[in-house]
């Protein structure tokens, strides 16, 4: 990449070994079921998560909704977190498109959603409410920085959603970082769930698309959404190319994104006019603050950083998200570093 980009890991290039693969993929006609580049990611994806099939979707958004379509009829309720991305980022998407009611209730600062929480949002089977029928979690989650969800919780959410005959769905759009991060393989992460979707295309670096696991008739019955949502794909075989380098090895080196943004966290805790929980940090995205005392704004520093090639995302209320991918490289994090001490003392 030409710039040192740390808005998201969504800006991510695909990798030479990614284009070489898409150019070369043996194609077919998807919605025919005849790619088997598509196949064989789909094949790969479902065994990764120990589930018993996969769906190549365009997007995490396409990946989610059509779970929630598919778990949920007009009437029901989905209970998601306040700021989780399905509830807050995706147009409102399970009712625009669905009829399905959203529920939200507080993300806690680690991630979690209370699980008394869950529990009282769950509807009384009565006429005047809507039916509830499905949680989702958000693993890693994005709007508290990244965190990872840990494994006990899921299992208990999971085991929670057995016992009120509700499914389970998480947005795993960074699901490799958060198993990357609790050090257990991604199928033991999302064990609980009857549904995970996952993005190929942010921190794995492919171009595009995401993958959607669950059970043969979840999928069967999502590829049906997908169909009706114009998501039906041709030849895209040359997308699902670069997905399974994304899942075969760009899943591997999440640890190196990871130890980046704990570098980056570091340097900038040292600058008296940040504020920053470096405990906190755990994958490969931290929020920092701007202090008042700052000599610069926060809107100079986004400017003042540009200048020089070092992208970062608008402030909010003087706090900035700061992600790391397969393009920062340890001598970014330096330049970042220092770039950032010279503005702001
Ligand atoms: C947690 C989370 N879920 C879902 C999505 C949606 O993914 P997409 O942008 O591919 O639609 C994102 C995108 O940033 C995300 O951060």
């Amino acid at each position: 990449m030409d710039k040192i980009d740390l808005r998201s890991d969504t800006v991510t290039w695909p990798t030479p070994a990614m284009r070489e693969a898409m150019a070369n993929a043996p194609v077919g006609d998807d919605v025919y079921g005849e790619d088997p580049t598509v196949n064989r990611l789909e094949t790969l994806a479902a065994e990764r998560f120990g589930k018993e099939a996969a769906l190549l979707v365009t997007s995490g958004t396409m990946g989610n909704v059509i779970a929630l379509l598919t778990h949920c009829g007009r009437g029901d309720e989905a209970i998601m977190g306040n700021l989780s991305h399905t509830f807050l980022h995706e147009g409102g998407n399970p009712a625009a498109l669905g009829g399905v009611h959203s529920m939200p209730i507080p993300t806690q600062p680690d991630g979690t959603l209370a699980l008394s929480d869950i529990e009282d949002a769950i509807r009384a089977d009565d006429p005047h409410y809507p039916r509830t029928k499905l949680v989702a979690l958000e693993n890693t989650q994005g709007s508290v920085g990244g965190q990872p969800l840990p494994i006990a919780y899921i299992d208990r959410v999971g085991e929670l959603c057995r016992q009120y005959g509700l499914a389970l769905h998480i947005d795993g759009a960074r699901i490799f970082n958060a198993a990357t991060a609790v050090g257990e393989p991604v199928a033991r992460v999302t064990q609980a769930a009857d549904s995970v979707s996952f993005c190929l295309s942010k921190g794995l670096c492919a171009p595009i698309g995401s993958i959607l696991v669950g059970s043969e008739a979840f999928i069967h019955q999502a590829r049906r959404i997908r169909k009706i949502l114009g998501g039906g794909m041709r030849q895209a075989g040359v997308i699902a190319a670069a997905g399974i380098i994304a899942l075969e090895e760009m899943t591997e080196r999440l640890h190196e994104d990871h130890a980046n943004a704990c570098r980056l966290a570091e340097g900038l805790s040292n600058i008296p006019t940040v504020e920053i929980d470096v405990s906190r940090v755990k994958t490969n995205m931290f929020f920092f603050k701007l202090r008042e005392d700052a000599p610069i704004s926060p809107e100079q520093l986004v400017l003042e950083l540009a200048k020089d090639d070092i992208l970062i995302g608008s402030p909010y209320k003087r706090e900035f998200r700061i992600v790391t991918h397969y393009w920062i490289q340890p001598m970014h994090i330096e330049k970042v570093v220092n770039r950032m001490r010279s503005l702001l003392t």
